[in-house]
């Protein structure tokens, strides 16, 4: 196997295992056709969009002037992800800055920085952005988390707009439209428009749509009632990817097309004039652009209770590289990537070093019976929450990512060293 032109046993070889492997062009092109599929549906329709990359996915200053070149703003979560899209060089009026319950400090450089949105999730930090932006002699631009009720997407963890959990305002109890009240009231603030996160991994355009529809609901209701139309929605992330070959997933530049073409004709039914549209993905544009490379350890077949047999695959990683599988139930698939085999396929498991028998990185897969110590393992798919979610559990240094230009590789983000974690170790 080769990764834009370099076999991955000489990426191997260079750089060590497990590592992150991302190939630069595939991620670029991903970001590309994102922001030229808004750019054009929003030409037709008469709509300004953005497109921010949501870089909770994966955050590293290389990724994020990659994306930034191709168009993209950057919407973070925290202090690190905000100074890391400082770091690389994203203006700050490019970036857009979530979170649930920010800190004064996310708010006070986010204002030093004249970000281009504060999204503000509860109605205390209402109060609060006002009161940071008066001492910094600011007027900050802000939209409003709404809570559309909408359920959508994979896992219950991943699922973010229904009412019992901790994002947003509600839209049913009428917390939305008291939060638009409020700031509308405050001079330090400056209401940008609404909105709206319902998930992650989604496959269709209906909960979107949804979604978009409750806002533009609010935005009217909020016309009639203060005479200001707000000028911009943000339908959030949430786009899914195919992680095995079982899964079909959406073409993400066609679902935003049409979503762009669907406010347009929904807002056009209201009279009033559709409004800007931006967009949050993360998972869609790295996910896939990235794979995670193995070395094979142990290999072990085990007697099942049905009488079959599942050999076990132990791979130099695992839970601390890829936490999705036991997380989330999230599948996965893995190849060979060493070598060419003509050994029948056999039912197999790929699990970690970890002292746990929850350790799987990929629960039900084939790979070939001859599969041994030394062999290289391919697992793809991981870019988005692979490396983010990643953890030093067992005192296992993260492995670091390699980015492939065209036969030019190099690393993004270094492997972590046994030093690395001592270092935090004061005795
Ligand atoms: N915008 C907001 C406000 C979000 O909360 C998220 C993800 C995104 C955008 C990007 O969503 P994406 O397009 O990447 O699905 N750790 C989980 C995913 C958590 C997502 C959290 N928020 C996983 O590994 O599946």
């Amino acid at each position: 196997m080769s990764i834009a032109n370099v076999p991955v046993s000489t990426l191997a070889d260079m750089f060590g295992t497990p590592s992150y492997l991302l190939d630069i062009a595939d991620l670029r092109e991903r970001c590309r056709d994102v922001v030229a599929a808004a750019t054009e549906a929003g030409e037709q329709h008469g709509i300004e969009t953005s497109v921010y990359y949501a870089s909770k996915a994966f955050s590293s200053t290389a990724v994020l002037r990659w994306a930034h070149a191709e168009g993209l703003r950057v919407d973070v979560a925290s202090l690190g992800e905000l100074v890391t899209a400082l770091r690389a060089d994203v203006p700050g009026h490019a970036i857009g800055l979530h979170g649930n319950n920010k800190s004064e400090t996310e708010i006070d450089l986010a204002l030093q920085h004249s970000v281009g949105r504060i999204v503000i999730d509860s109605l205390s930090e209402i109060d609060l952005v006002a009161e940071r932006a008066r001492a910094a002699g600011a007027v900050a631009p802000v939209m409003v988390r709404v809570t559309t009720g909408v359920h959508a997407g994979g896992h219950e963890y991943i699922a973010t707009a229904h009412e019992d959990q901790k994002f947003g305002l509600s839209l049913a109890t009428g917390a939305a439209a008291e939060a638009v009240t409020r700031i509308l009231a405050a001079p330090e603030l400056r209401l940008l428009g609404l909105h709206s996160h319902i998930g992650s991994q989604i496959f269709a355009a209906d909960g979107f749509v949804e979604a978009a529809r409750a806002l533009l609901g609010l935005r009217s209701q909020v016309a009639a009632s203060t005479g200001t139309l707000l000028e911009e929605l943000d339908l959030g992330g949430g786009f899914g990817v195919a992680y095995t070959p079982d899964d079909e997933a959406p073409d993400v530049p066609a679902l935003i097309s049409e979503l762009i073409a669907t406010v347009a004709r929904v807002a056009g039914e209201t009279g009033e004039a559709a409004p800007a549209l931006s967009f949050e993905p993360g998972r869609a544009l790295v996910g896939p652009a990235m794979a995670t490379l193995y070395r094979v350890g142990t290999v072990k077949p085990v007697r099942l209770e049905d009488g079959g047999e599942r050999l076990y695959v132990s791979v130099d990683g695992g839970m601390s590289d890829n936490i999705r599988t036991v997380l989330y139930d999230a599948t996965y698939t893995a190849a060979l990537a060493s070598r060419r085999s003509d050994a029948e396929p056999v039912l197999a498991r790929v699990v970690g070093k970890h002292c746990e028998s929850g350790d799987i990185v990929v629960r039900d897969v084939m790979l070939p019976a001859d599969i041994h110590r030394g062999d290289l393992l391919a697992v793809p798919v991981t870019g988005a929450y692979g490396r983010s979610l990643a953890s030093n559990y067992n005192q296992l240094p993260r492995p670091g990512v390699v980015a492939i230009g065209d036969g030019e590789p190099s690393e993004i983000v270094r492997r972590e060293t046994i030093e690395d974690l001592l270092a935090l170790d004061l005795g």
